[in-house]
């Protein structure tokens, strides 16, 4: 059984359809990356796979259980949609970390919420906090950020606020973590440091799909590619086959001139 299955995924806005029935499985621990040109539905996949976005044509199921059929839209409850955006991690370009907090406190502010939500006793409120601040901490480890626990966003590399951002979305212990161009809004002598971060993390297992212009990172990194142009999947591959041996042609123009 395959950890994320997507089936036949369409969604439109207004009169444009910008995903034209997509599919495809996931295994555990297994990292896709996903290319292809500026408005081919990249961004929309993601946020339709983490519940930004409701697809107006088929199913999501982690884990063997369906958690979401178009056909079933409007019985899904917010509390429902909620509950199942949990299995998702979403990174996004623009790092989004709360300003008014240190790098800790912006770390374990989801994880407090919904791990003390129902606690009364204060002595097991301490205890929980003190487990998701030491859990932030060692994921402030994994990204290397460890001796910024207390610093504030604005004092900050752009570098530094993506690994923060992604140490925070992985304190929620999401199955699948999502990233959509990670290093697109940084100085090009930034973007190696939060690519050998999510490197680092695929050494751990972690199941990714990272949305990405970095053509190096993906055939590095990735264990399947998947290639998108208007709204289909055009080709899916390991990046040996995609980048070197590609089938479509439109495969082929793209990635003789990525057209970003
Ligand atoms: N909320 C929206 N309303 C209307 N059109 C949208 C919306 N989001 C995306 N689109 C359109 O969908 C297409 C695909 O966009 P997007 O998923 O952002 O592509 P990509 O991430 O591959 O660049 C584009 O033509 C874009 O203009
Ligand atoms: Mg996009």
């Amino acid at each position: 059984m395959s950890l994320l299955e997507i089936k036949n995924i369409t969604k439109s806005f207004g009169d444009t359809q910008v995903l034209r029935g997509i599919g495809f499985n996931m295994e555990k621990g297994e990292v896709i990356a996903v290319i292809g040109s500026s408005g081919s539905g990249k961004t929309t996949l993601l946020r339709c796979i983490n519940f930004l976005e409701q697809p107006d044509g088929g199913t999501i199921t982690v884990n063997g259980r369906e958690i979401y059929s178009a056909e079933k839209k409007k019985l899904y409850s917010d509390a429902e949609i909620r509950t199942n955006r949990l299995n998702f991690g979403l990174v996004f370009q623009s790092f989004n970390l709360f300003p008014q907090y240190n790098v800790l406190k912006n770390i374990t502010l989801a994880p407090e919420l919904m791990r003390l939500k129902g606690v009364s006793s204060g002595a097991e409120k301490k205890k929980i906090r003190r487990q998701i601040s030491n859990e932030a901490l060692s994921l402030l480890q994994t990204v290397g950020l460890s001796e910024k626990a207390q610093s504030y966003p604005c004092e900050l590399s752009g570098g530094q606020q993506q690994r923060v951002a992604i140490a925070r979305a992985l304190a929620m212990n999401p199955e699948i973590l999502c990233f959509d161009e990670p290093t697109s809004a940084l100085d090009p002598e930034l973007t190696g440091e939060v690519l050998r971060a999510i490197k680092s993390l695929k050494t751990q297992g972690r199941t990714m799909i990272v949305v990405t212009h970095e053509m190096d990172f993906a055939r590095n990194v990735a264990d399947r590619i998947i290639y998108m142009a208007d709204g289909v999947i055009e080709e899916t591959g390991t990046p040996e086959q995609v980048f070197s041996a590609p089938r479509s042609e439109k495969t082929r123009a793209f990635l003789s001139k990525p057209a970003l």
